[in-house]
């Protein structure tokens, strides 16, 4: 059943995130699309192991063959050394211009799968199957598709947006509390960009609401989709507003690249950045103290992590080679208020070494 649909569009593109309760209705999606030759399903063992039946019941009485590819799960496989091999499987299978690929999994499977369809054969069709929270708020909603390097994430990517994303939220009941959180920082931050009744609500959502069936996270997810997709429809290739999207990345990049990928969940990473970054905005254009406070009551509530454990200079050495620096200063995303953001102010870096002092082992206020 389908519970909400948004629409992204901008120059040349047009679809629908449609947010639903499981994959029945897929079949007929699929079908409505025109001239496939087949479907290439890229997923991992994991998610195929509880899933995979409930995806092929939906595509097997369509008269067009399918194939599955399987990857392996993990950030470290969304690596450009696993394409060749998947493009291989690609081309003995037959695949052609007219083939649709079918990204279905979380972030990582569908920023991977998604770049296989941008750049096979010069670019294919595809759609968005996401199944974990963070995939149905964030990675499935906008069409960034990358793979990574030794030296880097996301280094090698596109702008490749899908045919359509069929989120089926049964899926999230199978999430690692872990996940739960990598999707819900996502949620806080579109929350903190929104404002509004989606602040206000979130700000009373609790961990037992980390159910499909909640009502407060579906509609926490629709209006994270609804933000992003509003955003995305202003700027698709982030020349400009898109991106604020990235508030609380300068920090948490950082420390996950600090911590080399393995100690911190992205979605981890993102939280610990969202708080440098509004004590920045306090600091820099007055994020008022008791909005402040609300916001690091809101992460408490929702378990997300808030001070920092890392080395300050450390983190900063990792800020430093990032894209998001300009000479002796940093570039930031930054609070007025809830709802009120500015993108790419430019921060001194003894000031954001300061920030990062202050919120390392501090948890008093959090
Ligand atoms: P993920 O894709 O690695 O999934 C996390 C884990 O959960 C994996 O082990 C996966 O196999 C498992 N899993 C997936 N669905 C499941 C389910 N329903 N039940 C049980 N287990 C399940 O992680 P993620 O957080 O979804 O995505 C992270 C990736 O998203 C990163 O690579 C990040 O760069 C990318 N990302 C992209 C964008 C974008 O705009 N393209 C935005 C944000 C993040
Ligand atoms: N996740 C940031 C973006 O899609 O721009």
């Amino acid at each position: 059943m389908i519970l909400q649909s948004r629409t992204v569009e901008g120059t040349g593109f047009q679809y629908p995130v449609e947010l639903h309760e499981d994959l029945a209705g897929f079949r007929e999606k699929l079908e409505a699309l025109k001239k496939v030759s087949r479907f290439i399903i890229i997923t991992n063992r994991d998610i195929a192991g509880i899933y995979e039946k409930y995806l092929i019941k939906e595509i097997r009485s369509i008269k067009v063959p399918y194939h599955i590819i399987y990857v392996k799960a993990g950030e470290k496989n969304k690596h450009i050394d696993r394409l060749k091999k998947v493009f291989h499987e690609m081309v003995k299978q037959d695949t052609d211009r007219k083939a649709v690929i079918i990204a279905f999994g979380g972030g990582v499977i569908g920023d991977f799968a998604g770049f296989v369809a941008a750049t096979y054969q010069r670019g294919i069709r595809f759609i968005q199957v996401p199944t974990t929270l963070l995939a149905c708020v964030d990675s499935s909603v906008g069409g960034k598709v990358a793979v990574n390097l030794d030296l880097g994430k996301n280094m090698v990517g596109a702008f490749h947006q899908p045919e359509f994303v069929f989120a089926p939220l049964f899926t999230l009941s199978t999430l690692p509390s872990r996940e739960w959180s990598c999707g819900i920082a996502e949620i806080v931050k579109h929350a903190f960009l929104s404002g509004g009744d989606f602040l206000e609500k979130i700000s009373r959502m609790q961990r037992s609401d980390f159910s499909p069936e909640s009502e407060i996270l579906r509609y926490s997810i629709d209006e994270s989709v609804r933000f992003k997709a509003k955003i995305v429809s202003q700027d698709e290739r982030e020349a400009g507003v898109r991106a604020i999207l990235n508030l609380g990345h300068t920090t948490g990049h950082a420390i996950e690249s600090l911590t080399k990928y393995s100690k911190y969940s992205h979605g981890e990473a993102v939280a610990m950045g969202l708080v440098t970054a509004l004590l920045l905005s306090e600091r820099v254009i007055g994020f008022p103290r008791e909005k402040l406070q609300k916001a690091i009551h809101i992460m408490k509530s929702l378990g997300l992590p808030r001070s920092i454990k890392e080395n300050p200079s450390k983190i900063i050495e990792h800020m430093e080679h990032d894209k998001k620096r300009d000479g002796d200063t940093l570039n930031f995303v930054l609070l007025e208020d809830f709802g009120k953001y500015k993108f790419g102010v430019p921060i001194e870096r003894d000031l954001v070494l300061e920030i990062l002092k202050f919120q390392k082992g501090w948890d008093e206020l959090g």
